[in-house]
């Protein structure tokens, strides 16, 4: 077999963000640009010889030529197997199931996530390792020197496999095998959860809708709640993955799941209502006039683990994101189990789930999850919802209600300002950073600031230390403002605002979280001096 090693120059700009090296098409295109990042995660596995690589992604656009290259790739250098999904496609959390399930040494995601899909948008890819996780911080950043300094990548002159149909086949030492994406996942979902109990529930007068926004998810649906759980056809909506997302934004959110929202607040809502992100690691969860926040979701779930098989006999502890609601905390402290705080982005989990020490985690951004895998998981939050809902005979509006009367409410918003200019936006971090030191004491928004400072972790598995994870302003009362940049965008910079205060008067449970939160948000604004830097009257997107 002929294998080229092809010399090549560094490009500068890939390190990867919170989830990945995350760039426009355009960029993936330059030539050598997707073969010399691939090349450097390979140089950071240098155990890889003979061992199995998984492979797949959620099917955008520019997935299926990505994936020629990295097959042909991985041949080079010297991957013993490769798992591939029929027509090059896996949703996130599968992925993740399908590493751990066949003790692969890891697995390469194709996908920006909820970004954006089609010749002038998104593409991405990240390595995951052998727990099913995303590469850890100091392995993300053994890839980003690699990138830095690389000279050469190895590829074979083969030609283009089949990925359309299941099978077998040798190239030099590497065995490839097309899989079917979803039965390993189904088969494990319906070890998880009572799928009796929630066949039940769908074959009733219940009525649910998925929304899987054209993204990848909706073959995952289509076999979970139509052909296993007997849900009437049609329960899954959109649901064939197209390579521009049929021109949306899947980011399961009321902005960008509109169509879904807006039937779910109407006179016809079915029971229930969810949608999952391009890539499928996100979920959104409504009732017939109910919105359950991701920061709630993750309480009320860890409150009504026990009516989910898998989870009967207790939890270990729950960890949320940072900027993610104190909701969780509250319920751990009832349940007298363990609660963690971590940074932004899934991969702080790892540790505390490999070690044992949650079993439950959350962010703020849509993603909930569990100890089966090692990502979050849209469609496991989805059954565990509807295991709720099931084992209770309540609504979601009632089961809200009775969380918060229980627990008290967090009132939770975030506004991002998206596509900023990058100095702009340093700039009014610089600003707030500087104020900090004499916050605290203060009075603001009616509330006294307790701290303020640059959120810090140290990982208390490991010991590892990440520094400057986000500006955060806490008040006496529980109430938070926090902002940071994110690190997944793939256009000049976005700053987002996270506000969040805690209400336990059962007359004020039922406010409009946007009224309610006001004063946060006004001086959220001032803190940072917006307006004036950055011309921007209204956020971009408020979820
Ligand atoms: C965003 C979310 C974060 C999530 C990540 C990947 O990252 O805020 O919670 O883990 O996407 O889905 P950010 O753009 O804020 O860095
Ligand atoms: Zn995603």
């Amino acid at each position: 077999m002929d294998i080229a090693t092809v010399s090549t120059q560094p490009f500068a700009d890939q390190r990867p963000g919170t989830s990945g090296l995350r760039k426009k098409v355009t960029v993936f295109q330059q030539a050598h640009y997707l073969e010399n990042f691939v090349q450097a995660v390979f140089d950071a596995i240098p155990d890889r010889s003979g061992k199995t690589l998984v492979l797949g992604g959620d099917g955008r656009y520019y997935n299926r030529e990505a994936i020629q290259i990295i097959i042909k790739m991985a041949v080079a250098n010297d991957w013993g197997e490769l798992l591939i999904g029929r027509q090059g496609l896996f949703s996130t959390p599968a992925v993740s199931h399908v590493i751990r399930h066949y003790h692969a040494r890891g697995g390469l995601i194709l996908s920006a996530s909820h970004n954006p899909a089609g010749p002038e948008h998104d593409f991405g890819i990240k390595f995951n390792g052998e727990n099913g996780g995303p590469a850890s911080e100091s392995l993300t950043e053994k890839i980003w020197a690699g990138s830095k300094t690389i000279s050469a990548y190895r590829i074979a002159r083969v030609a283009d496999i089949d990925l359309d149909h299941e099978h077998d086949l040798q190239i030099g030492t590497t065995r490839i095998r097309i899989i079917d994406p979803v039965r390993d996942y189904a088969d494990m979902m319906e070890k998880l959860f009572d799928f009796s109990a929630l066949a039940r529930l769908l074959q009733g007068p219940f009525r649910m809708r998925f929304d899987a926004l054209h993204a990848i998810t909706g073959p995952y649906a289509k076999e979970v709640f139509e052909r296993r759980l007997g849900a009437p056809a049609g329960t899954v909506q959109n649901a064939v993955p197209l390579p521009d997302f049929g021109g949306g934004h899947p980011d399961p959110n009321l902005v960008y799941a509109k169509p879904l929202a807006d039937l779910m607040f109407s006179e016809q809502a079915p029971d229930f209502g969810a949608a999952s992100d391009g890539d499928g690691d996100r979920n959104m969860i409504l009732g017939h006039g109910a919105f359950v926040t991701p920061s709630d979701s993750l309480a009320v779930l860890t409150a009504q683990a026990r009516c989910i098989p898998a989870y009967a006999s207790g939890l270990h502890g729950v960890a949320r994101s940072m900027p993610t609601s104190q909701a969780a905390d509250v319920v751990a402290q009832t349940l007298g189990i363990e609660h963690f705080e971590t940074p932004t982005g899934w991969k702080f989990f790892g540790n505390l789930l490999d070690a044992g020490r949650i079993t439950f985690c959350g962010e703020e951004s849509f993603g909930t999850g569990s100890d089966h895998v090692r990502e979050k998981d849209g469609l496991w939050a989805v059954l565990a919802w509807l295991s709720v809902l099931a084992h209770s005979g309540q609504s979601v509006r009632e089961i809200l209600d009775a969380h918060w009367q229980r627990f008290g409410r967090h009132y939770y918003t975030r506004h991002d300002y998206e596509e900023l200019p990058s100095e702009i936006a340093e700039e009014m971090l610089r600003g707030l950073r500087a104020q900090m030191p004499v916050l605290p004491g203060q009075l603001l928004a009616g509330r006294e600031v307790q701290t303020a400072d640059d959120f810090s972790y140290t990982d208390p598995i490991d010991g590892s230390v990440s520094e400057h994870q986000g500006l955060r302003v806490l008040f006496t009362d529980g109430a938070r403002l926090i902002f940071r940049l994110s690190g997944t965008g793939t256009a000049g910079a976005t700053l987002r605002v996270y506000h969040e205060a805690y209400e336990r008067d059962p007359a004020q449970l039922q406010r409009d979280p946007q009224r309610y939160l006001a004063p946060l948000v006004q001086l959220g604004k001032e803190l940072t001096r917006l307006e004036t830097l950055s011309g921007r009257k209204a956020p971009t997107v408020i979820t």
